[in-house]
């Protein structure tokens, strides 16, 4: 081990909470993740471009620039806006027809008719809902995020929406946190891989394209570790914590070309996202070369005054300028207040100048002065055959097998199927959070489970609810267990309806709501053939329901063709593949508990009390991240290393391994490398995913996986934000879950 950087620093003297220092060394060091150059998308890019946003900044009044900050997010107030302070964009308004006329007022209607970008929240779907992101990331199948955001792109442009605020990239160690829903769980690794592919694929080719949306990576930063899983609520951590774990799928966004960046509701180290210099100019605009323009979140400039940076609107104003923040959602202080800010010298005309050009950057690029109105008749407000295809594909490789005792999954058509369970009549709440256009009468519902079911079925399907999501009643559980108990096999559909994730959707017991757990004992007991369906937002404890039933597949919220993927899976017409992107604790007071951690000096062990664990629970999770089983099974071997040695400089080791398909039907393993530098100058995690492949395998057959590591997979920040590839020796782990064991080592030199 050595503490010598691998690049020296820059020689700023500044150094920062957020370090800021050193961007040199981190320009030599290797991206976390595998993501490709910045593409032609990239604000601030093209030189004509540029041109035209200098000529419009120099015929705009102050007070026209001063409106480009604004972001409405109703039509009214859009309105009056345009004849009052001046407006940036809008957002939360569909429709064609609505988004033409507001535009028609901007371009028509304002002296230099600088048209609007008009934003919406479309997190896994506009029409075509996709399951859940933190779904997604179960299919560990980058293919998967990405046909999400390109339907999406599509969707959403056609009907006129130029701005998507997705993709999440909150890393999470918190099942507690609503919106652990929208992200890609608890590994940054995972995360950062699926935050540029989303970006780019959102993206195109061209954010001029008919086709394309500006992303907007959210939510900067570490809004993921709220104290104790409360939404919105105070985030404490390290400065190599947040440059390891957090920020990774930022830097590749930005890397990727993300157009926007939104900063979170969160404090870090007790300074407001939204008011935080050195983590909005410092890190993202300086230090990763962001050009694009950061919005806030909805009235987070002004929730500066609760959180105590702000005493007022003007106070609020003057903080989230100066860190950087350009666009203000929905509150009004930047309109109220920068005009005389700018007279007292408070902000700079740089500063506001920085923040229009970004916005009028991103309004060209998008092509809006050229094209500022969508083609009403073009406008998307159904799935098509194709897109449902796309959604029930992803749909279907999210599925996680959990448990399957006694092969009891996949069960036959024939015979007797009682179907039981307050989610198996769900429609639009298999759809989860942030459903774009999918929620409500305007749009067709999901096909239900129970539905889907009997699609499919070739014998008798009865249903009985059993008991409601939340509700305490039990009434309706002798039913449900005389409909099992008649039955050649019980499938229990459980879990949480669409409210009790997302947004301020924080839980403190994150078991199975309600009485469900009481119906899924009774109906278990009643019928041995018993599988459970979860549709769930976030990491359940399932140690009650594993100890009851014997089969358990999670689904997530699988979206608009989930229950029909379901069906599929439940039939064994397709075989579950999905892996876990988050652990799931045996009991919520484990939480946090996440594959990563670092070890203590007394790590766990069952035969000395004095070491780091619980009293009351057993070690470490019920299911731990990458853990998914299947219908068949699989051996992994044969791990092989290329080098002994990697070059801190540039140097590289490829590790293969031979996944063989060992049971009787085809299926998906994902095989999962892993690495550990076991002694670092800061303790580093047991293990850091740094590879993974799903392949598909007949069986009998078998299939050699390559993947290349490099000194960007072993290095890490310091504390001082510090990029650093320490020599010593990397231990290396391949196999099926984050359990895989060690299957050799190379010496870092
Ligand atoms: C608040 C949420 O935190 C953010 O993710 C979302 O994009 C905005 N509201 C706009 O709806």
């Amino acid at each position: 081990m050595t503490t010598t950087p691998t690049t020296p620093a820059d020689g700023l003297t500044r150094r920062r909470l957020l370090g800021t220092a050193g961007t040199a060394a981190v320009a030599g060091a290797a991206a976390l993740a595998p993501v490709a150059p910045a593409s032609a998308t990239t604000p601030g890019r093209t030189a004509s471009r540029d041109r035209r946003v200098e000529q419009l900044l120099r015929r705009m009044t102050r007070q026209e620039k001063i409106g480009q900050l604004r972001l409405a997010n109703t039509v009214e107030s859009a309105e009056e806006a345009l004849t009052t302070t001046g407006l940036g964009g809008i957002f939360s308004v569909v429709g064609a027809r609505a988004i033409n006329a507001i535009q028609r007022k901007a371009v028509e209607g304002t002296r230099l008719g600088i048209p609007l970008i008009v934003g919406l929240d479309v997190i896994h779907g506009y029409t075509t809902n996709f399951p859940i992101p933190l779904g997604q990331a179960a299919a560990f199948d980058a293919d998967v995020a990405a046909d999400d955001a390109r339907v999406s792109a599509a969707e959403a442009r056609r009907s006129g929406i130029h701005w998507t605020f997705a993709p999440m990239m909150d890393v999470c160690h918190e099942p507690r946190w609503g919106r652990i829903a929208e992200g890609n769980g608890e590994d940054p690794y995972l995360t950062t891989v699926l935050a540029a592919v989303k970006t780019k694929a959102y993206q195109g080719s061209s954010l001029a394209s008919a086709t394309s949306v500006a992303a907007c990576a959210k939510h900067l930063a570490a809004y993921g570790a709220p104290e104790g899983g409360r939404d919105y609520n105070t985030v404490d951590v390290s400065i190599q914590r947040l440059h390891n774990l957090y920020l990774p799928p930022f830097k590749a966004a930005v890397e990727a070309g993300a157009a926007t960046v939104m900063t979170s509701f969160n404090t870090i180290a007790g300074v407001p996202a939204h008011g935080n210099a050195d983590l909005v100019r410092g890190v993202l605009k300086d230090r990763y070369r962001f050009e694009g323009f950061v919005v806030s979140d909805y009235t987070g400039v002004q929730e500066l005054i609760p959180h105590g940076q702000a005493a007022d609107g003007r106070d609020a104003a003057r903080e989230g300028i100066r860190a950087g923040v350009d666009m203000e959602m929905t509150s009004t202080t930047y309109v109220e207040n920068a005009a005389a800010l700018l007279a007292s010298g408070a902000i700079t005309q740089r500063q506001l100048d920085d923040a229009v050009r970004r916005i009028l950057r991103v309004k060209l690029d998008l092509g809006l002065f050229e094209e500022p109105y969508v083609d009403e008749a073009g406008e998307v407000t159904a799935p098509t055959a194709a897109t449902r295809r796309s959604a029930r594909s992803a749909a279907a490789r999210s599925l996680v097998l959990l448990r399957n005792e006694g092969d009891v999954l996949p069960i036959p058509r024939t015979g007797r199927i009682a179907v039981i369970g307050p989610l198996a009549t769900a429609t639009y709440d298999l759809n989860g959070t942030w459903a774009g256009l999918g929620t409500g009468a305007s749009t067709t519902p999901p096909t239900t489970v129970l539905a889907a079911i009997e699609a499919l079925a070739t014998g008798t399907v009865v249903h009985e609810p059993g008991c409601d999501v939340s509700g305490r009643g039990t009434g309706g559980i002798d039913a449900a267990v005389a409909a099992a108990r008649a039955a050649d096999v019980a499938v229990l559909v459980l879990g949480e309806d669409a409210t009790m994730s997302g947004e301020a959707a924080a839980r403190s017991d994150i078991g199975l709501p309600g009485v469900q757990q009481r119906l899924a004992e009774a109906v278990a007991e009643a019928q041995p053939s018993t599988v459970a369906v979860l549709v769930n937002g976030r990491p359940l404890t399932l140690t009650a329901l594993a100890a009851a039933v014997p089969a358990i597949l999670e689904a997530w919220a699988p979206g608009l063709e989930g229950g029909r993927a379901i069906a599929d899976a439940v039939f064994g017409a397709t075989n579950p593949g999905g892996k876990l992107p988050v652990s799931f604790p045996r009991s919520v007071g484990q939480v946090p508990l996440y594959y990563n951690h670092e070890n203590t000096g007394r790590p766990y062990d069952p035969d000395n009390k004095f070491t780091s664990k619980y009293l009351d629970v057993e070690d470490g999770p019920l299911y731990p991240f990458g853990h998914g089983l299947s219908y068949t099974t699989f051996e992994v071997s044969d791990v092989r290393l290329s080098r002994a040695t990697m070059s801190r400089r540039g140097g590289s080791v490829s590790v293969s391994a031979v996944v063989r398909n060992t049971g009787r039907v085809a299926g998906d393993e994902v095989v999962q490398l892993y690495v550990r530098d076991p002694v670092a100058s800061i303790v580093q995690p047991v293990r850091r995913l740094r590879g993974f492949e799903r392949v598909r395998l007949e069986p009998g057959v078998r299939r050699r996986v390559t993947f290349e590591l490099t000194p960007g997979d072993v290095g890490f920040y310091d504390g001082d934000a510090r990029w650093r590839v320490e020599r010593g020796e990397i231990e290396v782990y391949v196999g099926t879950s984050s359990q895989a064991p060690l299957a050799g080592s190379f010496t870092v030199r």
